[in-house]
């Protein structure tokens, strides 16, 4: 009989997760639910919900084969032996906790909503990012006294990153999962595994037990980031001195104990997951006593902080402190390049504060328009929006630079400078421009990290 696998929740995580295993796994039947509706009718055309590269190519081998996107939640548990749980979690708004523990309702929900409706046993398998030992609680939940049906709950974090999704679940670098270590948390660790195993090599696919990959996901992410609050701090540095960040990445990154990856200076870091998951990791750490650790890690977001506020401040200033009625262009919104995601963009608090400066802001990205507009639905003053850079640059005083497309590299800059107010200032948030060039062109150049090329 072909096996049933569920998912729960058709988001970033859910979406291509489960199209690859559909394409990998010909001998599953993935169903892919959600509550929302709208979402679920997307994943059935070619106009997917969410922009990821090469993810029509797999969901297409596949959809209408072994992979299927519906809103029947009920009848995808029964019918499934392994049930994916990637819901959102975000960030507790309200309440004990506020803006720092994970908000876990979502979760729960489907939890209660899976023992509703279960008639057989099944594996529950955490995809979403949750506060460790949240297994613990939903095996309370799951094998809660009147239950007739077992439960096992697998951690399984997810390690994608958007814009390379397709490639990170094709060759990931490790699959983690985690289970309890009874002869039944063993087992149900196995039947996740040999999905993986038809196509992940055996050495890449890493055990341990579940609270071990809970915190690991939260770690890895904890880590990445501090790489970029590490040399993000030191941009400052470098605007202070003769150092170029970029020289300074390179030749640190050459370390192989160190490594080149996650050197990138920039306005800051975005994306749902860096921000959410250390307010997770040090509200864990608060609620263990362990302060000074909490401490350490809020620094990586502190810092992100005092570098996006940073580079506001940098552009006022250096536009003789007024940017009132100043025509500005953001290139770029998503949080990073090749994704339609602006979810905790830096681009989102630099538009914020530029606006109540009374800026007039212009925004264009290749991909992100339609989330930009809902980001900024609330700010005061008005923002306008255009797909294409040369119009937003027209008349402009600044440009800055939000997210890294490469499409920005190859603008014609000559025409954009010809049709900009002057002094015209480039401020490249991303370091992705050629900013000898631009200098040379005639704009006032301010790259992140290194001293500016001005005129004046
Ligand atoms: C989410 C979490 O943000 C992240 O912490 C986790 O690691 C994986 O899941 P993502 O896939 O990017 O990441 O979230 P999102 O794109 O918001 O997708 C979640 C989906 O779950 C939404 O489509 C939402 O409609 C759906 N959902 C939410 C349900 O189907 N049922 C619910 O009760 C709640
Ligand atoms: C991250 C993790 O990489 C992934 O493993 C996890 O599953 C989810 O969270 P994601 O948020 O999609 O993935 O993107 P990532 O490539 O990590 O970038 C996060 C942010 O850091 C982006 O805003 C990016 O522009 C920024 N960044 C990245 C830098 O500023 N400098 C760098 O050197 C690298």
């Amino acid at each position: 009989m072909t096996k049933c696998i569920a998912c729960i929740g058709a988001g970033y995580v859910g979406g291509p997760t489960m199209a690859m295993i559909a394409m990998k796994c010909p001998q599953y039947n993935v169903h892919v639910v959600d509550v929302n509706e709208a979402r679920i009718a997307a994943w059935q055309t070619d106009d997917l919900p969410i922009y990821e590269p090469g993810l029509l190519d797999v969901v297409k081998a596949a959809r209408g084969r072994n992979l299927f996107f519906s809103s029947e939640i009920d009848a995808a548990i029964r019918e499934a032996e392994v049930v994916f749980v990637s819901v959102n979690t975000p960030t507790k708004s309200f309440g004990d906790g506020a803006g720092r523990a994970a908000d876990l309702q979502f979760w729960e929900k489907v939890a209660r909503q899976i023992v509703r409706v279960a008639t057989s046993p099944k594996i529950v398998v955490e995809k979403s990012t949750l506060p460790v030992k949240t297994a613990q609680t939903m095996e309370t939940i799951l094998n809660a006294a009147g239950s007739r049906i077992r439960f096992e709950v697998i951690s399984n974090p997810e390690f994608l990153a958007e814009g390379t999704a397709i490639q990170d679940l094709l060759i990931p670098d490790r699959v983690l999962i985690g289970s309890r270590e009874t002869p039944e948390g063993i087992q149900a660790r196995q039947a996740i595994v040999d999905i993986y195993a038809n196509w992940v090599p055996a050495e890449k696919i890493v055990t341990s037990n579940i609270w071990s990959a809970e915190l690991s996901k939260l770690v890895a992410n904890a880590f990445l980031a501090q790489r970029i609050s590490s040399i993000n701090s030191i941009s400052a540095l470098c605007e202070k001195t003769e150092a170029s960040v970029l020289e300074v990445a390179r030749a640190v990154g050459m370390d192989s104990r160190i490594g080149p990856r996650f050197l990138s200076a920039s306005v800051g870091f975005g994306g749902s997951c860096f921000r959410k998951d250390i307010l997770n990791l040090v509200y864990i750490c608060e609620s263990y006593g362990l302060h000074e650790v909490a401490r350490y890690w809020e620094g990586v977001l502190a810092m992100n902080e005092y570098q996006e506020n940073r580079f506001v401040r940098a552009m006022i200033r250096y536009m003789f402190n007024t940017i009132v009625d100043k025509r500005i262009a953001l290139f770029g919104f998503a949080f990073k390049a090749e994704t339609s995601d602006t979810r905790q963009s830096p681009a989102i608090f630099v538009a914020r504060k530029l606006l109540e400066e009374r800026a007039q802001v212009v925004i264009t990205d290749p991909k992100a328009l339609e989330n930009a507009r809902r980001d900024l639905a609330d700010a005061t003053g008005s923002a306008q929006f255009t797909d294409d850079p040369y119009e937003a640059a027209r008349g402009a005083h600044a440009i800055a630079v939000m997210t890294e497309w490469q499409l920005y590299r190859s603008l014609d800059w000559e025409r954009i400078y010809a049709s900009m107010e002057k002094p015209a200032f480039v401020f490249d948030g991303r370091n992705v421009l050629n900013h000898r060039e631009l200098f040379g062109i005639g704009f006032n150049v301010f790259p992140i990290g290194s001293p500016p090329l001005k005129h004046f």
